[in-house]
């Protein structure tokens, strides 16, 4: 049995619906989710899939819910870095008690040692969990999620110019959907070639480009300035994040400038069959002006 933990988040939902696609119907039996409110699973439910309680934070709930299961997709979560690093310590603990035989954890592109950013310093803690653990496991990449594009460029399309503390830096986007597909098609493999997949676009683009791609396809004036860390920090937590992710997101642009972001490989074709979206294909999803008559 394959099961996808996070499955009411937006990245564990598509999981899910790409196992679902990719696996001979029925999945009963085959297929199972944990999430911390089953009520929101009612539709995988009702499609065959087994839902089942579990919370990171709650290890009885874990005992059960990974009993049977021999893969599992760990989605990562989100939070506070100690809080973070120990959910994903609990996850681990559990699935080797429960003797998962192999799992597939959702990472991050960038988990260097002398990253700046709090994401590479919880992901790395993971997979190092993971190695330590004894569990046979893949680890998988992601490169950051195109489809924020959206809620990070929208708001910025009324003043003209997105802020952003990322420099010269560069970026390979991908969705969470397709990221979503290469993960599906990773724990359906009889056999993967490798331990760490990187999952990234096939080019990597900074902002300036991104905006003026945006500007171009959304017919509204967009420009990019590069703004200090402190100032992005500031205006995030004046949005209302809380402090933590505030500066959460402040020291993983701050990789971004760094260029830790900028690489690229095959391994998503070399799981799909085929390479990623292109950027330009993304906006002109995402930012099209659609008609109104
Ligand atoms: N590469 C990137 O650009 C990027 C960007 C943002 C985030 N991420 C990472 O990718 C992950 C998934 O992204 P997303 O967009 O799907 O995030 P999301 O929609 O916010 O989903 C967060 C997921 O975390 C789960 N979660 C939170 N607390 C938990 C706990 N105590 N126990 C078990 N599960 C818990 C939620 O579980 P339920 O399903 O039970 O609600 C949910 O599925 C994030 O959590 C983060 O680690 C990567």
């Amino acid at each position: 049995m394959i099961l996808v933990s996070g499955a009411n988040g937006r990245l564990g939902r598509r999981i899910v619906q790409h196992l679902i696609a990719r696996s001979p119907a029925p999945v009963a039996g085959r297929l199972a989710v944990s999430v911390r409110e089953p009520a929101r699973a009612a539709d995988l439910a009702s499609r065959g899939v087994e839902v089942r309680h579990g919370d990171f934070e709650l290890p009885a709930t874990l005992a059960s819910a990974f009993t049977g299961v021999e893969r599992l997709i760990l989605t990562s979560t989100d939070g506070p870095r100690a809080q973070h690093i120990a959910r994903h310590r609990q996850a681990i603990a559990a699935a080797r008690g429960a003797g998962v035989q192999h799992v597939f954890y959702v990472s991050l592109l960038d988990v260097a040692a002398d990253s700046p950013a709090e994401y590479a310093a919880v992901h790395r803690e993971a997979e190092s969990a993971l190695a330590d653990s004894g569990l046979a496991h893949t680890v998988l990449r992601n490169t950051l999620y195109a489809d924020d594009l959206p809620q990070l460029a929208g708001p910025a399309l009324n003043d003209g110019i997105l802020a952003l503390p990322a420099g010269e830096g560069a970026v390979s986007l991908v969705s969470r959907d397709e990221l979503a597909q290469a993960m599906a098609a990773a724990a359906l493999a009889p056999r993967l070639e490798k331990h760490v997949y990187e999952l990234t676009g096939q080019v990597a683009s900074g902002f300036a480009t991104i905006a003026d791609k945006i500007a171009r396809v959304s017919g509204q004036a967009l420009r990019y300035s590069a703004i200090s860390e402190v100032k992005y920090v500031a205006a995030q937590q004046q949005a209302g994040l809380p402090a933590w992710q505030a500066n959460a997101l402040g020291s993983l642009f701050r990789a971004v400038a760094e260029g830790r972001f900028a690489r690229t490989s095959n391994d998503f074709a070399a799981l799909v069959g085929h390479p990623p979206k292109s950027l330009d294909c993304m906006i002109h999803e995402y930012f099209t002006p659609r008609s109104t008559s």
